[in-house]
């Protein structure tokens, strides 16, 4: 674990420090004593106050601007780090848009992804060969796992299992190529260059946010309290939360086992009935539910995160990741 003086502390650097996933991380690196870098896109955006407000930041948190396309400004933030959690990346927007021009748009942008996805990926190891940095953590998707149309249909999907480019590219699946590309070729570098690459791959990322806007995944929930879902490709949840996630990644960089190894960062599968009638409603009976509380076979996922328990990974219970990112939506004014 980092401590001392700041001189003598580890010095770690987060890309997409102040999104949904980098915004816990960046929360619980402080709270082990690491000096952090954080990578931003918009220094001084009120979207990121947040990060400042956070315990520790004001001695040990360091805001970068840096583009995952511009090399020369990721290797000033990884400058001096042992260690990078290479968070950033493109995501979908998971809001509803009443406007059927604007959902287009969204998945014309997925393909747009796959540049900042793979070619971003690459400059930040680049970068982390130069500074020599020991680790760097890597955070992929269940999107790099699941979409493999060979894979026997009776067996659990681990940490084996590859989504298919040819089979991505048929079906347009811009996003989850764009993942499965970066996850290989961040694994292939590692192993050319001698540098350590662990990945991670989290399912659906669900939980309490620490930033006031409203657009990451864990918005499915304020989209399920106000019966919106109906809008949404999703009613099978196979999730993680948040602060799980962060500590899974934690985990990552400090376990020696670990490198050069892939992790699938899961939890809990559940339908959207049980979300609702098992979890929700018992709690907050007054929200607007979906009506159609169903979901298609095709969205369930066999797999599970036993690899990453042998690390010593636990998870939280459903209730609790449900009912934080309500009470946090509702503190953010988002929902009330
Ligand atoms: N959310 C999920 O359900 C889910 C599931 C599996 C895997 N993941 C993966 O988990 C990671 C975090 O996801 P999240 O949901 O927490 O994401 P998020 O809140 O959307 O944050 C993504 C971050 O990436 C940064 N970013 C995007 N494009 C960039 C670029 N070209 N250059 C520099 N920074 C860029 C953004 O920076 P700015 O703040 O500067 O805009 C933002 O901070 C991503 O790698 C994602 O693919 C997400």
């Amino acid at each position: 674990m980092a401590g001392g003086t700041t001189d003598q502390k580890e010095k770690v650097c987060v890309t997409g420090a102040g999104g949904f996933t980098g915004s816990w991380l960046v929360n619980l690196l402080l709270s082990k004593d690491y000096v952090v870098h954080g990578t931003v896109r918009q220094p001084g955006d009120s979207k990121y106050d947040h990060l400042n407000k956070l315990e520790k930041a004001s001695e040990n948190l360091k805001l970068f601007k840096a583009d995952l396309l511009d090399y020369d400004s990721l290797r000033l933030a990884i400058e001096g780090c042992s260690g990078v959690f290479h968070v950033a990346s493109p995501t979908p927007t998971y809001l509803k848009d009443s406007d059927p021009e604007a959902r287009i748009f969204q998945i014309m942008l997925c393909y747009e992804f796959l540049e900042p996805a793979i070619k971003g990926t690459l400059n930040v190891l680049k970068a982390c060969k130069e500074a020599n940095v020991k680790r760097v953590v890597v955070v992929s998707s269940l999107a790099a796992v699941v979409m493999n149309p060979e894979w026997p249909k009776d067996q659990v999907k681990d940490e084996t299992c590859w989504s298919v480019p040819e089979y991505m590219k048929t079906t347009k699946k811009w996003y989850y190529l764009s993942k499965t590309e970066a996850e290989r070729e961040a694994l292939e570098f590692g192993k050319r260059n001698g540098l350590e690459v662990v990945t991670v791959c989290p399912s659906l990322i669900l939980g309490p946010i620490l930033q006031s806007t409203r657009k990451c995944s864990s918005f499915l929930i304020v989209m399920t309290i106000k019966g919106d879902l109906e809008s949404l490709p999703c009613n099978y949840w196979t999730f993680v939360d948040v602060r799980d996630l962060a500590e899974a990644l934690l985990l990552a960089y400090t376990k020696s086992e670990a490198a050069g190894e892939r992790y699938i960062c899961h939890s809990h599968s559940i339908g959207i009935r049980d979300v609702v009638e098992k979890y929700l409603r018992p709690t907050y009976p007054d929200y607007k539910y979906p009506k159609n509380l169903t979901y298609a076979e095709e969205e369930v996922q066999h797999i599970n995160s036993e690899k990453l328990q042998k690390l010593g990974w636990t998870f939280r219970p459903v209730e609790e990741t449900l009912n934080d990112s309500i009470e946090s939506h509702r503190k953010a004014g988002i929902v009330g």
